[in-house]
C-alpha cells in the first residue's frame, strides 16, 4: 500500500498519535526529556532490553531509545502475545496491573503484559517480545514521519 505520513512536528511533547498502516495501528509518541530519562534505569526489569530478539526491531532502532530520533517512538500498537491493543499508560505512578514503580508505557488489558515508553516488554509477562518497530523514515526537513 501507499506509505502513511504523519506530521510529527505538530505533536506536543508527551502526546501520541495513532495512524493506520497496513491495517495495523501505529503509534507515534513524542517523548519528553523526562520520559526518555526513564528508559535508562529499566533494563533489569525488561525481557529484552537491548532488542536483541530478531524480527521486531530494525537495525536503526537497536539503540537506547528504539528509534531513529530519541524524541519520537514509532511502534506497532499490537501486543506481541495474542494481538490485543495495549492501552497507553503514559503517566508514571501506580495503577491496576502495572508493575511497581511504573514509569509510564503501555499496558495490555488482555493478559497483563506491560511495555515501557520504548515499547520494551517487562519480564515475566505473557508477551515474549518488544512491540514491533515498523519500517519508517523522516522527511528531509524532519517534520513528517513516513511509514
Ligand atoms: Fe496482550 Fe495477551 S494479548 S497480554
Amino acid at each position: 500500500g501507499a506509505p502513511v505520513e504523519l506530521d510529527v512536528a505538530s505533536i506536543p511533547p508527551g502526546e501520541m498519535r495513532t495512524v493506520e498502516w497496513r491495517g495495523k495501528p501505529v503509534w507515534v509518541l513524542h517523548r519528553t526529556p523526562a520520559q526518555l530519562e526513564t528508559l535508562k534505569g529499566l533494563d533489569g526489569e525488561l525481557a529484552d532490553p537491548n532488542s536483541d530478539r530478531p524480527g521486531y526491531t530494525p537495525a536503526y532502532a537497536k539503540n537506547e531509545y528504539r528509534s531513529r530520533k530519541p524524541e519520537y517512538l514509532v511502534a506497532v500498537g499490537i501486543c506481541t502475545h495474542l494481538g490485543c491493543s495495549p492501552t497507553p499508560e503514559l503517566a508514571a505512578g501506580p495503577g491496576p496491573g502495572l508493575p511497581a514503580d511504573w514509569e509510564g508505557g503501555f499496558f495490555c488489558p488482555c493478559h497483563g503484559s506491560a511495555f515501557d515508553l520504548a515499547g520494551r516488554v517487562y519480564k515475566n509477562k505473557p508477551a515474549p517480545d518488544n512491540l514491533e518497530v515498523p519500517p519508517y523514515q523522516f522527511s528531509a526537513d524532519g517534520s513528517r514521519v513516513i511509514i
